[in-house]
């Protein structure tokens, strides 16, 4: 199962492969796993519809991959070590085969309460090791599990469960985050009352809150795994049969389910794990997101251990109990492969580097980031501090929407550009294309990013609404696929991935459409209408910046500060405290073309502290709310 690239010839080799005969060359990494039945055809697509299908007609399943495929030759191997938030309590330690047996317990707990193949189970829960079993067991029997993260609001998870159609909710009592604790059950109780679908919710004691039980509804964690066999067969699962839902952000509308599969998306989290990070047999790897995230899903949980890798979970936060922990933790754990957010980093950086300079980080190897573009200062920082000058640092750029990383370093194989995701993966074919859609060749240019041609853990769908997913991703730019990223790439042919060219924004590395935070703000009943832009935040990345109109414009300092508290306090009960906006002005109206548009522009160069680079405003109905804008600028 080794399908390491060792050097940068050889990627270039494989590279070429990869484009010339791509059945041939992903032919080759597939069969190295164990398929129930094989499949009789590697690929078959078109990106009209789009319909894209790997490994047609073979039969898998990811967790016998992940967990049975190892126990003969690492069963006593670690398969996953848990850090728990608070420092002085004891770390987790689970072998393959103790991993194994968990897993099939939970299948066997989620069975017995009649979940079957192609049931969605909604999971929110705590960053504890049974979030992990409890995905793990899902993909087992076949359910699909749809991981909400946990600070998401009650209304943004009811939204996830009814679009699902869940038939279960798996969650805890509470969380430990940093010195609070924070409560779960009591969100998906109040969730549930929109929720017909969802018949039973398994609730794990996490912080010994003995939260009230729906008779009938509710079952503990500990009676539901009672007298249940340790082992499970897998289900057998057709490649293309549906393995999870990830709901995240659009430019327009409600949050869609990203929906990826068995067969593809086992192949590919598989395949870009061993190589991004290089990962060597006993190594110890640490990945900081949660599993709410697609980075949590392909890099703690499937990559790692379809890899027979030995994985970190995190409970914590990077300043508890101080801005050390980070580092305490690597020290502590020995870890050679270090995956963060450049959030993370330049939160971490403002504390100064006293918190890293304490300790030794000596086994470190690799160092990653994802989820935005890392500024130079945090990349110096983290390559200095951090790697000591002789760690590469994998600047990782992907999406949800791709599942596993696409343009990246390979660990200490690829040449390296601070700011610079670097070359795509073998098998990744990226385009750069004009605003006409025609693709641009040369090297020294900047572009829409796409890509040409599918690889295994492409989206197939969002769930419940294929036409979604073709107009969102499929129809920009004919027969490509469309990332809804603006990069560039150099002379040297290496992608700097500049940021969003929709309506999204990227806060802290998550991700919000700004017609999602409008339509939040916009449920509160002083609000008449609202629009929202990103602006650069020194450490969020981007801040969301609200321009909102009122009944009654609050006019005195205190009635001002108070309509701004009920406005936030509005977003964090619609989508959660991740989505509150940092800046809100209140202004008479919104810049709007004749045909009633919002300007968007005008109002993006305000809060970027640009005002006097609006361009054009003659469209405006109304020039005068521009310069009011522009004077109450925050
Ligand atoms: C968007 C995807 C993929 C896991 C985390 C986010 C931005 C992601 C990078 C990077 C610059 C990046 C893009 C992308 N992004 N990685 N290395 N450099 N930008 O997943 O929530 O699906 O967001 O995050 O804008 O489109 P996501």
């Amino acid at each position: 199962m080794d399908l390491k690239i060792n050097s940068f010839d050889e990627y270039k080799e494989q590279y070429a492969l990869s484009v010339s005969d791509p059945d041939g060359f992903w032919d080759n990494i597939a069969k190295t796993f164990t398929w129930r039945r094989p499949y009789d055809k590697v690929c078959e697509w078109n990106f009209d519809e789009p319909s894209v299908k790997w490994f047609l007609n073979g039969q898998v399943n990811i967790t016998e991959n992940a967990l049975d495929r190892h126990l003969e030759t690492r069963g006593n191997k670690l398969a996953l070590i848990w850090e728990p938030n608070d420092p002085k309590e004891r770390a987790v330690r689970w072998t393959y085969r103790e991993l194994h047996a968990k897993v099939c317990e939970f299948a066997n707990a989620l069975k017995a309460q009649d979940i079957n193949k192609g049931d969605r189970v909604v999971i929110y829960m705590p960053m504890i090791p049974e979030l992990t079993v409890a995905v793990l067991a899902c993909a087992r029997i076949g359910a699909v599990h749809s991981v909400v993260f946990a600070g998401f609001s009650a209304h943004a998870i009811a939204d996830r469960i009814q679009d699902a159609q869940a038939k279960m909710v798996i969650t805890a009592d509470g969380l430990n985050r940093g010195a609070k604790q924070v409560p779960l059950k009591r969100v998906v109780d109040e969730a549930l009352q929109a929720c017909p679908s969802v018949e039973k919710v398994i609730v794990y004691d996490c912080v010994g809150w003995e939260p009230k039980m729906v008779d009938g509804r509710d079952i503990p964690w500990d009676q539901a795994i009672r007298g249940m066999a340790k082992d499970c067969p897998p289900t057998a699962m057709d490649s293309e049969d549906m393995l999870f839902i990830l709901y995240t952000s659009g430019s327009t509308g409600k949050p869609k389910g990203v929906v990826h599969t068995h067969g593809g998306y086992m192949v590919y989290a598989a395949y870009s794990f061993q190589n991004v990070f290089q990962y060597e047999e006993s190594d110890i790897y640490w990945c900081t997101a949660d599993i709410g995230w697609i980075t949590g899903h392909s890099y703690i949980v499937y990559g790692p251990l379809l890899s027979g890798a030995t994985t970190m979970m995190f409970e914590g936060v990077p300043t508890y109990p101080d801005p050390g922990r980070f580092w305490q933790v690597c020290d502590k754990h020995g870890v050679n492969q270090f995956y963060t957010a450049p959030t993370a980093i330049r939160a971490l950086m403002a504390y100064g580097e006293d918190h890293v300079l304490s300790y030794s980080l000596d086994s470190l190897k690799v160092l990653g980031t994802v989820g935005e573009p890392i500024n130079e200062e945090a990349w110096r920082w983290y390559h200095i501090h951090v790697g000591k000058e002789k760690c590469p640092i994998v600047d990782t750029w992907w999406q949800t929407e791709t599942g596993g990383i696409m343009i990246s370093g390979l660990g200490h194989l690829s040449p390296m550009k601070p700011a610079h995701a670097g070359y795509p993966l073998p098998g990744i074919q990226p385009v750069l294309l004009d605003q006409e859609g025609k693709e641009i060749k040369e090297n020294g240019v900047e572009g829409y990013l796409c890509m040409k041609y599918p690889w295994p853990s492409i989206l197939r769908t969002t769930y419940g609404d294929h036409e979604r997913c073709r107009v969102t991703y499929f129809s920009h730019y004919k027969g490509h696929y469309f990332t809804g990223d603006g990069a560039k790439r150099d002379e040297n042919g290496m992608y700097r991935i500049i940021g969003r060219v929709d309506d999204v924004i990227n806060v802290s590395g998550h991700r919000f459409g700004t017609a999602e935070i409008e339509n939040a703000i916009n449920a509160n009943g002083i609000v008449v209408e609202s629009a929202v832009v990103g602006y650069p935040h020194d450490i969020k990345g981007q801040g969301i910046y609200a321009y909102v109109v009122c009944e009654d414009l609050p006019k005195d300092p205190s009635a001002i500060e108070t309509a701004r508290a009920e406005i936030v306090e509005t977003v964090v009960e619609q989508i959660g405290k991740i989505a509150k906006p940092e800046k809100i002005q209140f202004v008479s109206g919104l810049p709007k073309t004749r045909s009633g548009k919002i300007m968007r522009r005008i109002l993006r160069k305000v809060a970027e502290g640009e005002p006097d680079k609006l361009g054009d405003t003659s469209t405006l109905l109304d020039p005068d709310v521009v310069e009011e804008i522009v004077k109450g600028a925050l």
